[in-house]
C-alpha cells in the first residue's frame, strides 16, 4: 500500500491539480472541501478521485466533526493530509485525532505575512505594502494557530518594482504548485525529520 494523500481545498484548486500531477512518491486519494461548487471539485471529478463536501458548521460540536472526518479519512487509508487553499480553521479535535501529519502552503515567507486575516491577495498586498524585496511560498505543519507551525520548506522569488498582488500572487502561485508535491514526495520518502520545530531533510538513499 502506497502513501495516501487527502487534499483539503475550499477553491480553484490549482495547487490540488498541482499535487496530483507531480505526485511520484505518493498518490492523491480524497479531497475534502467545506464549500460546494468550487473549481477543486470539478476538478476531482474530471481527475476521478473521490471528493466530499464536508461543512464543519453543520456538525453539532468539533468532536462530531472530527469524528466524521476520520472516519472518511481511514476508509481512504489517507496517511497525510494537505491543505490547499483551504479556509476554515483545523479544529484542535481532527489536530489530535489523526494519526499523520497534516500541511499547509502558505504563499509568503513565514514567519513574514502570516496570521489571521493574511490569505489570499491580502498577503500578496501587505508584502508590496512592506516595500520587500523577496517574497516566496512555505510549507509547514498545522498547528492550533494560524500559520505558525513548523516550517518544513521554502522557496523565494524576487518582488518586482512594478508588482501588483495579482502579479505577485500568480508567480508565487508557480512557485508553490513545485514546492508543495517536492515536499510531499520527501514526507512519502520518510525524509522529513522533525526534531522539536526544527525540520531537517534527510538525504536521499540514491545520493549515496
Ligand atoms: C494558494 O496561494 C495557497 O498558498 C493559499 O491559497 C491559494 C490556493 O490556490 N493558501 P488554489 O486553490 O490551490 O489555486
Amino acid at each position: 500500500m502506497g502513501f495516501c494523500v487527502a487534499v483539503f481545498a475550499s477553491g480553484g484548486g490549482s495547487n490540488f491539480q498541482a499535487l496530483v500531477d507531480h505526485a511520484i512518491e505518493y498518490s492523491v486519494e480524497l479531497l475534502v472541501t467545506n464549500r460546494p461548487n468550487v473549481g477543486a471539485l470539478q476538478r476531482a471529478e474530471r481527475l476521478e478521485i473521490p471528493a466530499q463536501v464536508i461543512v464543519p458548521a453543520s456538525y453539532k460540536n468539533e468532536e462530531l466533526y472530527s469524528k466524521a472526518v476520520i472516519q472518511l479519512l481511514e476508509q481512504q487509508r489517507i496517511d497525510l493530509i494537505a491543505l490547499a487553499g483551504y479556509l476554515s480553521k483545523i479544529s484542535a479535535q481532527l489536530i489530535h485525532d489523526f494519526s499523520g501529519p497534516i500541511l499547509n502552503i502558505h504563499p509568503s515567507l513565514l514567519p513574514r505575512f502570516g496570521g489571521k486575516g493574511l490569505y489570499g491577495k491580502h498577503v500578496h498586498q501587505a508584502v508590496i505594502d512592506a516595500k520587500e524585496t523577496t517574497s516566496g511560498a512555505t510549507v509547514h505543519i498545522v498547528d492550533e494557530e494560524y500559520d505558525t507551525g513548523p516550517i518544513i520548506l521554502q522557496e523565494s522569488i524576487p518582488v518586482l518594482g512594478n508588482d501588483t498582488p495579482d502579479s505577485l500572487a500568480l508567480r508565487v502561485l508557480n512557485i508553490e504548485h513545485q514546492l508543495y508535491p517536492k515536499v510531499i514526495n520527501l514526507f512519502a520518502q520518510k525524509r522529513v525529520k522533525l526534531t522539536g520545530r526544527h525540520a531537517t531533510i534527510l538525504p536521499s538513499l540514491h545520493d549515496h
